[in-house]
C-alpha cells in the first residue's frame, strides 16, 4: 500500500479548498498540482483517519489572474506582446477539480457518502486495488476493457452480475457496439456460458477466426488470438450444409403469432383461438388439420362464410414464407461454450424476421423455466427492430418478458441499438449495467438520459465525443460509472454490416 504522506508525490494530486458551498459530504473542490496530468472521469481518495473517501472528477477549471483583465489582453494582442515575457504568468496559473463523493470504503465495506473531507486534506489518485474493490471489480470474470485515467485498471466485472441484471449497450452507428459484444462473447464462452446471438446482420460467425490484424494491441491489454465455436442457424430457404435450420413447427405459433404474420381482425383471431384450443393436446399438426379444425370450429361456432375463409386464406399463407419445419432443438442450440448465432439476414419480411426471433427467445425462456438448458444470455443486436417503442409487436412483448422474468431463471440479455429513440423504454429500463459508446444525436441523448446511470450530466455531455472503442460503463456491473476503452477482440470482428461468408 502507498504511503500517505505530504512526501508522496507519485499519486498525490492536491489539496482541498474551501467556499461557502463546499466540501460537504457530497462534493468538494480541489487544487491539482501544476504537474498532475488529471482527465475527468478519474478516480480520487482522501484518506480520513480508518476511512477513505472515494470521488470522481467531474470538472477540471483552470485559471489565471494575469488574464482576467480583458482590456490587458487586448493591449496586448494589439501590439503583438507575449504576456508571458513581461509578467510571471506561470505563478498566475492554476487550476481547480470539482469532485463528486461517490462512497466511503471502512475495512473493505463500502458506506454510503455520509462524512466530508476537510479543507487542506491531500488528495490521491485511487489506488487499484482500493478502486477494484470499491467497484466491485473481481479478478476471476468478464475482462471487458482497461479504464481510462490515472488508475488504468482492468475492468474484470462479475459475471452473475452483468449476466443476471441484463445490459443493455447503446451508441451510434460505427460507435463499437458489435465490437464491444464481441468482446463479451468472448468471455462469456471462456467461462462455458452459452450464449445465443439474435444476429440480423449475419456479422457475428467471424468469431470463428482469430483475430490477426490487431495483434499490436494485444500486448497492451494481455491478450492472445483465440478463435470460438459456433454454430449458425438460418431460416430453411437460406439453409446450406454448413447451417443448422431455424424453423418452428405450426405449433410453436399461438394465436397472436399467427395473428400478427398474417394481419387478421379480431374475429378472425376468435375463430383461430377456438380452433387453436382444439389441438392443444396434440404433439404437432400441420396446416391442413389446423385448416379442418378451423372448419369445424366455425359451424360450431356459427363465423359466418366469410370470416372462416378469410382465416383459411391467411393461414395458408403462412407456409409460403417457408419457416415451417421440423422446429428448433433447444438442447442443441443452447451449449455451453458455443456462440449460437440465429443469423436473420436473409431478406425476409420484417414481420417473418420478428416471429423468428420472438420463437427462439420464448423457447429458450421456457426451457430454462423448465431447467432443461444451462443458464444463458441472450444479445439481441438492432433491439429496436424487436422492441419498438411505437408498436405493439409478437417480439417486443417476448423481449419484455426475457428482460422481466429472465433474472428469476439464470436468462440475462443484452440489447444493443444504435436508434435509441427506437427502442422500447420498458425492455430499457430492465438493464441493470450500461455501456454506452459514441451517441451523436441530440434526440438519443434526451432519450436515453433517464435510463443512464451516469454519475453526473457531464458524463452524459461527452457522450457525443467518445473515440471509437471508448464507453461508459455504469450500473450494476461497476456500481459507479467509469469510462473505459474496451479490449481488443482475441477473434475476427465481423461488424460493419458485411455479411461474413460461411
Ligand atoms: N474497442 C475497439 N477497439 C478497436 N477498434 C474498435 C473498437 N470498437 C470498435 N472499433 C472499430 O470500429 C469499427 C466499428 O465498430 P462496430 O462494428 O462495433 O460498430 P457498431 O457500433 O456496431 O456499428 P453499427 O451500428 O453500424 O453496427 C470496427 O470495425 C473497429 O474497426
Ligand atoms: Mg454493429
Amino acid at each position: 500500500m502507498e504511503k500517505h504522506t505530504e512526501d508522496d508525490t507519485v499519486c498525490q494530486l492536491g489539496i482541498i479548498m474551501s467556499d461557502r458551498r463546499t466540501p460537504n459530504h457530497l462534493e468538494f473542490h480541489f487544487q491539482i498540482k501544476d504537474e498532475v496530468d488529471l482527465p475527468v472521469g478519474s478516480y480520487v481518495e482522501v484518506p480520513v483517519g480508518t476511512r477513505v473517501i472515494i470521488g470522481r472528477v467531474y470538472l477540471i477549471q483552470a485559471s489565471n489572474a494575469y488574464y482576467n483583465d480583458p482590456n490587458f489582453v487586448r493591449d496586448h494582442l494589439e501590439r503583438s506582446l507575449k504576456i508571458s515575457a513581461r509578467l510571471p504568468v506561470r505563478i498566475g496559473r492554476w487550476r481547480m477539480a470539482r469532485v463528486h463523493i461517490v462512497g466511503v470504503l471502512e475495512n473493505d465495506k463500502r458506506l454510503p457518502p455520509e462524512i466530508s473531507p476537510e479543507p487542506g486534506d491531500y488528495i490521491y489518485s485511487a489506488r487499484t486495488s482500493l478502486l477494484s474493490k470499491f467497484l466491485g471489480l473481481t479478478s476471476n470474470g468478464l475482462y471487458i476493457g482497461k479504464m481510462r485515467g490515472p488508475t488504468p485498471i482492468n475492468i474484470v466485472t462479475d459475471i452473475e452480475k452483468l449476466v443476471k441484471y441484463h445490459l443493455a449497450v447503446l451508441g451510434s452507428t460505427g460507435s463499437g457496439k458489435s465490437y464491444t459484444n464481441g468482446v463479451i462473447i468472448e468471455e462469456l464462452l471462456e467461462h462455458d456460458i452459452p450464449v445465443i446471438i439474435i444476429d440480423p446482420h449475419g456479422e457475428y460467425n467471424s468469431i470463428r477466426r482469430t483475430n490477426q490484424e490487431e495483434l499490436h494491441r494485444m500486448e497492451f491489454f494481455g491478450v492472445n488470438p483465440q478463435g470460438y465455436p459456433t454454430k449458425v442457424y438460418t431460416p430453411p430457404r437460406e439453409r446450406n450444409t454448413k447451417t443448422n435450420e431455424l424453423s418452428i413447427r405450426l405449433k410453436d405459433l399461438d394465436v397472436e403469432a399467427l395473428s400478427e404474420i398474417t394481419t387478421m381482425s379480431e374475429t378472425q383471431m376468435d375463430l383461430l383461438y377456438l380452433a387453436l384450443q382444439k389441438l392443444k393436446q396434440l404433439e404437432d399438426y400441420d396446416i391442413q388439420k389446423l385448416v379442418d379444425t378451423i372448419k369445424t370450429t366455425a359451424e360450431e361456432w356459427k363465423f359466418n362464410s366469410r370470416t372462416t375463409l378469410s382465416v383459411i386464406r391467411r393461414i395458408f399463407l403462412i407456409e409460403e414464407l417457408n419457416i415451417l419445419g421440423k422446429g428448433i432443438d433447444i438442447q442443441e442450440l443452447v451449449k455451453p461454450g458455443v456462440l449460437c448465432i440465429i443469423d436473420l439476414s436473409e431478406d425476409i419480411d420484417e414481420r417473418v424476421r420478428q416471429i423468428l426471433a420472438a420463437i427462439v427467445m420464448k423457447q429458450i425462456f421456457l426451457a430454462r423455466k423448465r431447467n432443461l438448458v444451462p443458464p444463458c444470455f441472450v444479445i439481441i443486436e438492432e433491439a429496436h427492430r424487436f422492441a419498438p417503442q411505437a408498436l405493439d409487436c409478437y417480439s417486443k412483448k417476448m423481449l419484455r418478458r426475457l428482460a422481466r422474468e429472465g433474472r428469476k431463471f439464470g436468462l440475462g440479455i443484452c440489447v444493443t441499438s444504435q436508434r435509441l429513440v427506437g427502442l422500447d423504454k420498458d425492455v430499457l429500463s430492465q438493464c441493470g449495467s450500461k455501456i454506452v459508446l459514441r451517441i451523436d444525436s441530440k434526440t438519443d441523448l434526451d432519450y436515453v438520459r433517464p435510463f443512464l446511470n451516469l454519475g453526473s450530466n457531464e458524463d452524459i455531455d461527452r457522450l457525443p465525443f467518445l473515440p471509437q472503442g471508448v464507453a461508459t460503463i455504469s450500473g450494476v456491473c461497476v456500481r459507479s460509472p467509469i469510462v473505459a476503452q474496451i479490449r481488443v477482440r482475441k477473434s475476427m470482428h465481423g461488424g460493419e454490416g458485411t455479411r461474413i461468408q460461411i
